[in-house]
């Protein structure tokens, strides 16, 4: 397994946000967590960041233990993080954007990639001068996806990509991350938004309160009388 999450706990105080988390993503897979909002989706992958600290259990990439390793060391294996409500830099152009997410990299194949990204994400080629806070919701999720991938990640965790984006941008948004996938990313999706991320998802868990309840296939999750129920409101 490519990440390998064993008993992993996480606390805000006393607050116990994660409870005994085990979850595995394969390299190639795309593998989602979906939950309410709450149950800890973000904590989980703060803590897979390395900002929010693992209060019992471990967290192995690549076969080495990075439980405690510092957030910058995680990014140098490429584990990289697109957070939630995107977070690009506003007055920056969408150019630029790109750039500082090749900010650990050298060399001229940086402008090689800027050209894929314009490639992958034409509407980002037609905004490049403009300055990112002027793009839509939509368009400024696919600029945070494109900085990440600046950043050559083995592994990618998305924070809610489609949250507060009108139906028509979550499906071309998820439209993306399945190209992602396609292309060879290794993708860990976090959604409250179950059906969407469910339904391109190799396999997939549900979180509640903390804890993971069920895990499956997408597909298996999908169909799933208790995630129908719960989260899919059918
Ligand atoms: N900075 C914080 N301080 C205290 N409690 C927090 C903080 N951030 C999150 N929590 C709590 O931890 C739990 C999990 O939150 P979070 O990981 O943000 O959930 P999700 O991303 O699934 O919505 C929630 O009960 C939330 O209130
Ligand atoms: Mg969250």
């Amino acid at each position: 397994m490519m990440l390998e999450i064993r008993g992993l706990s996480a606390h805000y105080g006393r607050i116990e946000a994660l409870r005994g988390i085990d979850i595995a993503v394969d390299e190639g897979e795309l593998v989602a967590l979906v939950g309410a909002n709450g149950a800890g989706k973000t904590t989980l992958l703060r803590a897979l960041s390395g900002v929010h600290p693992a209060s019992a259990g471990a967290v192995r990439f690549e076969g080495r233990d990075i439980t405690a390793l510092m957030p910058e060391r995680r990014v140098d294996l490429g584990i990289l993080q697109v957070p939630e409500g995107r977070q690009v830099f506003g007055p920056l152009s969408v150019e630029d954007n790109l750039r500082l997410g090749a900010y650990r990299r050298h060399g001229p194949d940086v402008e090689a990639d800027i050209r894929r990204m314009f490639q992958m994400f034409p509407i980002l080629a037609q905004r490049r001068r403009l300055p990112a806070g002027t793009l839509s919701g939509g368009q400024q999720q696919m600029l945070a996806m494109a900085r990440a991938l600046m950043g050559q990640p083995r592994l990618l965790l998305l924070d809610e990509p489609s949250m507060g984006l009108a139906p028509i941008l979550v499906a071309e948004i998820f439209t993306a991350v399945k190209e992602l996938k396609r292309q060879g990313t290794t993708i860990f999706l976090v959604e409250q938004n179950a059906h969407a991320a469910l339904a391109i998802a190799d396999r997939g868990y549900v979180l509640e309160t903390g804890r993971v309840v069920l895990t499956d296939t997408g597909t298996a999750l999908l169909h799933d009388a208790r995630v129908k129920e719960a989260y899919l409101g059918l």
